[in-house]
């Protein structure tokens, strides 16, 4: 009685759609029903089609870590501040502070060329499992498993037709147990266009961060350019606002609860199929022991910046990206509590043992997977939580150690080969140390460091570096003390000490690097580290990464019924809801848009996360907004859909049904940020800034009309 319940209480939440990052070229055959039926009025092969223009040409990757989509014939490309907030900084002065005052060319001639800005396009895809697989047994081990797949690879690489400006991108999907090829079209001559200032385009910084209700008009505006024929070129003046295949119309017509929305973009990395046991090390072990540390160099960051502007400015980027996966890692912690996680992969798994257990042939395949998988786990976990000290401490978050950790490869060059091996790479380190020391504040690193290689004394085992950390403590009479010792005696925390031996004798300095304090004390926990954690790790992940290919396998096996995705993988995907609202708790019920107005009580003048231009006030108070207002007058601002995004997926277009550009995808909602490991349709929301918004900037706060003119503004 009790299995049956189970059975008939389970059968709907497998058969449910539950979010999903889908391929564009398996729309069809795994989506189109489920997509026209929320409403969906378009076909699967408008959104991607191998031979004719489609939407997926107007997706691109941006700069390798977010999606940017085209909304003009001449290369407009829309994408989030603070996907674009390295090129906005870097094109930042005194005089000019882009960062602060927004920017907005003129003309085309004032568009700024940002080196490093890529934007890469996908040409087509093809499933090459077969070819990749070829001649892979059951009976290989893992290496030689590899080196298999990596000469089918070589050969499938050689074998494919692509013109002379296309690459070739394979990347395994389902934990490796297919393959996918992309042909990709990458430009390099992309120029800043436009840009909010930072108390529209980051409005609510890290205090909003993750969090709704939100206000931040996270967009940014580039433009690609190309050769004479349209094809990738490095930057020139010569060269041409990019034609591309498709462009993305620009909907003002708004959107309302329940319509249909899909995110067309690039989401990095999601384990949506782990086992129970992974996904509670992750929530109770890993994410604890790494919010742990953040929270400590944020608070002593914070407190730094707080009592000096110069600091503030120095480390506001710094502290937002430790920022960023610190609360990511919070939310997810509570998410999969709250929202029963462990339980639901658990009732997951009794299904396939039940399952399983019933067929003789899956019986003998698979019917150890799991058990192995928990062992495994178990057995990894302190091995994994030493790592995840290891990195955050050593490599992370205190930015001497980080910086020893980067150079030390460099520096046994000379221990080994003398200063012939090591002055031939002192450019790239010289470089490498100029960019550290240019918001360096050596005060601020010694109080993280202090406070964070007390943590790993305290949490990592005494074999694996701790001991020595304590017993250098102890040597100095503490931690504070020992910290002020490597910072006095390291020429690196030392800018005038590092740029003196720079400019000397290579020997001088490699022997200075040799002794210096902040290496021997990065090498001392290092070493011992690396012989008893390493090794073994290696070992087990690489057990652990075949069973879990195999019960990927199973799964897809074993819930025949059930659709599955691929996990993200920084490949292009499509994913599709609707836009709702949400309840985060019990009668607190969240509407899914926000207005300006919002904006205006969040308003706190002067503040650097709340502060709002005056041009803006000006514009809320006459209720000047034209064309872009809803019916009742009102201008909206964000809104969120049941869109299963993740990182990576920022500035993604949100489409509506007909694939009209309604919003730009910038974050998620907190008490859903589980859903890289566990997505939940009840709680998980992807946050968006409206399209009305963001030409009511261009438009009416920049006056930028060359642009709106540019766009194909389309209302129903
Ligand atoms: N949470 C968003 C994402 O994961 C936005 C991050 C940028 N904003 C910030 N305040 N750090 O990337
Ligand atoms: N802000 C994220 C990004 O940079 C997107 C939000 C998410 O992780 O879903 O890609």
């Amino acid at each position: 009685m009790k299995k049956l319940f189970l059975l008939f209480f389970l059968l709907p939440a497998l058969l449910a759609a539950q979010g999903g990052m889908w391929l564009p070229m398996h729309l069809e055959k795994q989506n189109e029903k489920d997509m026209k039926a929320l409403g969906f009025k378009l076909d699967a092969d408008d959104l991607y089609a191998p031979n004719r223009p489609s939407v997926k040409d107007a997706i691109c990757q941006f700069s390798g870590g977010c999606t940017g989509a085209m909304v003009s014939s001449q290369g407009l490309l829309l994408t989030n501040h603070h996907c674009g907030f390295d090129a906005i900084q870097t094109h930042s002065t005194l005089e000019h502070n882009y960062v602060e005052e927004g920017f907005w060319a003129k003309t085309q001639s004032e568009e700024l060329p940002s080196p490093g800005e890529t934007a890469m396009f996908i040409s087509r895809m093809e499933d090459v499992t077969a070819l990749a697989l070829q001649n892979v047994t059951e009976s290989m081990n893992e290496r030689d498993r590899q080196s298999q797949i990596d000469k089918n690879l070589a050969q499938i690489r050689v074998s494919t037709k692509k013109e002379k400006w296309e690459e070739i991108l394979i990347r395994p999907f389902y934990n490796g147990n297919q393959y996918f090829l992309f042909v990709t079209v990458t430009y390099t001559d992309v120029r800043l266009v436009g840009a909010p200032p930072s108390s529209i385009g980051k409005f609510g910084a890290d205090t909003d961060n993750w969090v709704w209700p939100r206000h931040t008009g996270d967009f940014s505006m580039f433009r690609v350019y190309a050769n004479k024929d349209n094809l990738p070129a490095d930057y020139s003046p010569d060269n041409k606002p990019l034609n591309p295949k498709h462009f993305l119309p620009v909907s003002i017509s708004g959107v309302k609860e329940g319509d249909f929305t899909m995110i067309y973009g690039f989401p990095g990395r999601t384990d949506e199929y782990l086992p129970a046991i992974a996904v509670q090390q992750t929530g109770e072990v890993l994410n604890p022991a790494k919010v742990n540390i953040r929270d400590r160099a944020l608070k002593i960051m914070d407190a730094f910046m707080r009592k000096d502007p110069g600091v503030k400015i120095a480390y506001i980027a710094r502290y937002a990206s430790i920022a960023n996966a610190w609360k990511k890692w919070l939310g997810e912690m509570q998410g999969l509590k709250t929202y029963k996680a462990l339980d639901k992969k658990r009732d997951y798994e009794a299904e396939f043992t039940r399952r399983v257990q019933q067929n003789p042939g899956w019986k003998f395949k698979y019917g150890n997977l799991l058990p192995r998988l928990e062992q495994t786990y178990k057995e990894m976990e302190p091995y994994a939580h030493a790592r995840d000290n290891y990195l955050e401490i050593f490599v992370r978050n205190s930015e001497l150690l980080g910086m020893v950790a980067s150079l030390n490869s460099w520096i046994k060059s000379y221990e080994e080969g003398g200063v012939s091996a090591f002055s031939g790479k002192l450019k790239d380190a010289k470089s490498r140390l100029d960019g550290f020391y240019k918001d360096y504040r050596p005060e601020v690193d010694q109080a993280v460091f202090a406070a964070l290689v007390e943590l790993y004394a305290q949490h990592v085992k005494e074999d694996w570096g701790a001991g020595f950390v304590k017993s250098e403590a102890t040597n100095r009479g503490g931690y504070d003390k020992l910290a002020a010792y490597i910072f006095q005696n390291s020429i690196l925390a030392d800018r005038n000490k590092w740029e003196a031996l720079v400019a000397g004798d290579p020997k001088n300095l490699g022997e200075a690097l040799k002794n210096d304090p902040a290496v021997v004390f990065w090498r001392g926990a290092s070493n011992p580290y690396q012989a008893g954690v390493v090794p073994k790790l290696q070992e087990l992940q690489s057990t652990a990464n075949l069973l879990q290919r195999q019960y990927m396998a199973a799964q897809l096996e074993v819930f025949k019924e059930k659709r599955f995705f691929p996990d993200a993988n920084s490949t292009l995907r499509l994913t599709y809801g609707k836009v709702r609202g949400y309840s985060p708790k019990d009668a607190v019920i969240y509407d899914f848009r926000t207005y300006l107005d919002g904006v205006m009580e969040k308003y706190i003048p002067g503040d650097y996360e709340f502060d709002v231009p005056q041009k803006l006030i000006d514009l809320w108070k006459t209720k000047d907004y034209g064309r872009y207002a809803t019916s009742d007058g009102r201008l909206p601002v964000c809104f969120l859909g049941s869109n299963h995004t993740t990182g990576g997926n920022s500035g993604s277009p949100a489409l509506d049904a007909r694939g009209n550009l309604i919003g730009l995808n910038f974050d998620r909602v907190w008490e859903g940020t589980m859903s890289d490991l566990n997505y939940d349709p009840a709680i998980c929301r992807n946050i968006m800034v409206d399209s009305r918004y963001i030409l009511f900037i261009i438009d009416k706060y920049a006056g930028a009309t060359r642009l709106i003119e540019e766009m194909k503004v389309v209302k129903k």
